[in-house]
């Protein structure tokens, strides 16, 4: 597909220091794509020209990140992550993959905590906190993604579960360094999931913010879609979306970066109105 659009510009244009008004649009692409599919996927990303505020990111599997930084090159418009990370800088892990690894093979952000880690493969607040430790000290940017489970949310704890996995992930941290955030409820992801709606994900954005500190941004996802980009984008506090099957073709990805790249309506009895 041609990529080009109207508000795109060259992709000389690279965002390298986040500012409150960039919506950061990202996806992981999980378990899935070989390495020509991961390359075709990154080639079409080399071709735009992102909108200013705009902060692209994909997150390819361990096997693919050498093969998709070598198209999005570290000094590119879009930052190319990995899915997890040992807290250990090497050793005897076996099956594991360090932090200076994921850096060496072209990573520049460190996705941590996703749900299905935590639900799969015993990923601990404890051990969240360490990898973002481990990524803050080799320079990668941390994405850490939390979210309450249908029965925590039905039993009334959404919000003091959240909230202790961010004071947990944090721990340490000191208030400079970027951290970006994901709130991404389980019962919300995957093939399973149910969409959220903006009256769900409001609270929990601002109870998130409020422990981490409002320079940090706080990305929403979970079954994203193009129905309901526009209005998790417009809720206040959400800074953008990280998005699984909805951005693993690139025309979903590029559509929901166009959403992303709008200004939110103007609101009736506005100025314009
Ligand atoms: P889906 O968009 O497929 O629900 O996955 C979201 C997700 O897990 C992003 O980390």
């Amino acid at each position: 597909m041609t990529p080009a659009t109207c508000w795109r510009r060259p992709p000389s244009n690279v965002v390298t220091e986040p500012t409150s008004t960039t919506t950061w649009i990202g996806t992981s692409w999980k378990m899935t794509k070989t390495l020509a599919e991961a390359r075709a996927y990154a080639r079409v990303l080399a071709g735009v020209g992102w909108a200013p505020r705009v902060q692209p990111f994909v997150i390819p599997p361990a096997t693919a990140i050498a093969t998709v930084a070598e198209v999005l090159p570290p000094d590119g418009a879009v930052l190319v992550g990995a899915q997890d990370a040992h807290w250990e800088d090497e050793g005897a892990w076996t099956g594991e993959v360090s932090v200076p690894q994921v850096k060496d093979a072209g990573a520049r952000l460190l996705e941590i905590g996703h749900s299905e880690r935590r639900a799969h493969f015993a990923e601990t607040d404890e051990r969240v906190n360490l990898k973002v430790h481990a990524a803050l000290r080799h320079g990668l940017l941390p994405l850490v993604c939390v979210g309450e489970t249908a029965q925590q949310r039905a039993a009334g704890a959404a919000l003091d579960t959240v909230t202790a996995q961010v004071t947990a992930a944090l721990a340490g941290v000191p208030a400079t360094p970027q951290v970006l955030l994901a709130y991404e409820p389980v019962w919300a992801i995957g093939e399973h999931g149910t969409p959220a709606t903006p009256e769900q994900v409001g609270d929990v954005v601002a109870a998130i913010a409020s422990v981490a500190g409002p320079a940090r941004p706080v990305l929403y996802g979970g079954s994203v879609s193009l129905d309901n980009a526009r209005g998790l984008l417009d809720l206040p506090g959400v800074a953008g979306l990280f998005v699984g099957r909805a951005a693993w073709d690139v025309e979903g990805f590029l559509a929901l970066a166009d959403v992303a790249a709008q200004p939110a309506p103007q609101a009736p009895g506005g100025p314009y109105s």
